[in-house]
């Protein structure tokens, strides 16, 4: 892991809320909290592991809901703030680690949870830290994840497009007006990045998302928005679309399979032959 993206998340351990837009900020109704309170039986409340833990903004609520909690994250500053804010709850562990290698942890969790910590910008890592995750799940396992949304940064041009439009600009002009809203020359369209000062990151768009989780061995994989109030952004002249829907991430709910993608493969050619046999029959 290049050690400029551990600084500067270790940096932003200092003030993140100043820094990252986030479903744990105040006036957001987060789905992660029902969806574990609700939907996983007390057969799965065993042993939880939140990947990118951050400054442990979900770790009260798991030590509470689970018996055993492991937090990992690439950042020492981030774990530090983490332990200071889970004091006294004892049944919580802490490792820097870099989730792109879990092998330490295999087969040992209920529920695997990653919000907004798959963000690395190279296929290899995203991959790699997808199916990480899907092994250190136990089988039937769940994960629950939270993933930055490429299609809300689209929406938020078509946004700024319209009321350029509407304004009485002309297309040319909407169109740069919505292309300098979302810094599109930071961005990269085909691979869903955005360049930010100290770092590039990964944002997701929603059939990638599904393809990317199908091939990592997940199944019933379902997702939703996490919708962000207008209030939330720093930037305060998005409060003029108050009215229209609101920005997101995508929410993930989907079960361990234990069907790797070779495997995978290897039953599609294996249908494949079967339909090529009855065909030459
Ligand atoms: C946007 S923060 C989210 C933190 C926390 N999940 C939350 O929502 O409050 C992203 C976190 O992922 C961690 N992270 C990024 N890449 C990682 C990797 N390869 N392995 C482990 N942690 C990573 C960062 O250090 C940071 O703490």
């Amino acid at each position: 892991m290049a050690n400029n993206i551990v600084k500067a998340w270790d940096r932003t351990a200092k003030k993140y809320f100043d820094e990252v837009v986030s479903p744990f900020a105040e006036g957001v109704d987060n789905p992660i909290f029902w969806y574990i309170g609700k939907k996983i039986d007390f057969s799965k409340r065993k042993s939880a592991i939140d990947i990118g833990a951050g400054i442990g903004n979900l770790l009260p609520f798991l030590s509470k809901e689970f018996k055993e909690v492991v937090a990992i994250d690439i950042s020492p500053k981030m774990i530090e703030a983490a332990k200071t804010k889970t004091e006294g709850l004892d049944n919580i562990s802490f490792y820097v680690r870099d989730a792109t290698d879990l092998a330490e942890f295999y087969d040992r969790f209920d529920v695997a949870v990653a919000v907004n910590s798959i963000l690395l910008p190279n296929t290899i890592s995203i991959e790699k830290m997808l199916s990480e995750i899907n092994n250190v799940l136990k089988e039937g396992g769940i994960f629950i994840g939270i993933f930055p949304s490429m299609d809300a940064l689209l929406y938020r041009a078509l946004l700024e497009h319209e009321k350029a439009v509407e304004e009485g600009g002309s297309e040319e002009d909407a169109l740069k007006k919505a292309a300098e809203s979302i810094g599109a020359e930071n961005c990269n369209f085909i691979f869903g990045t955005v360049k930010y000062p100290d770092m590039v990151q990964k944002n997701y768009y929603r059939f990638e998302l599904l393809y990317r989780l199908w091939k990592a061995g997940f199944k019933n994989i379902r997702l939703r928005k996490v919708f962000y109030p207008w209030e939330v952004y720093e930037e305060k002249e998005l409060m003029e679309f108050k009215n229209k829907p609101k920005l997101w991430d995508w929410f993930v709910f989907a079960e361990k399979t234990g069907i790797s993608i070779t495997e995978k493969q290897e039953e599609k050619i294996e249908i494949i032959k079967e339909k090529d046999k009855n065909e030459t029959d």
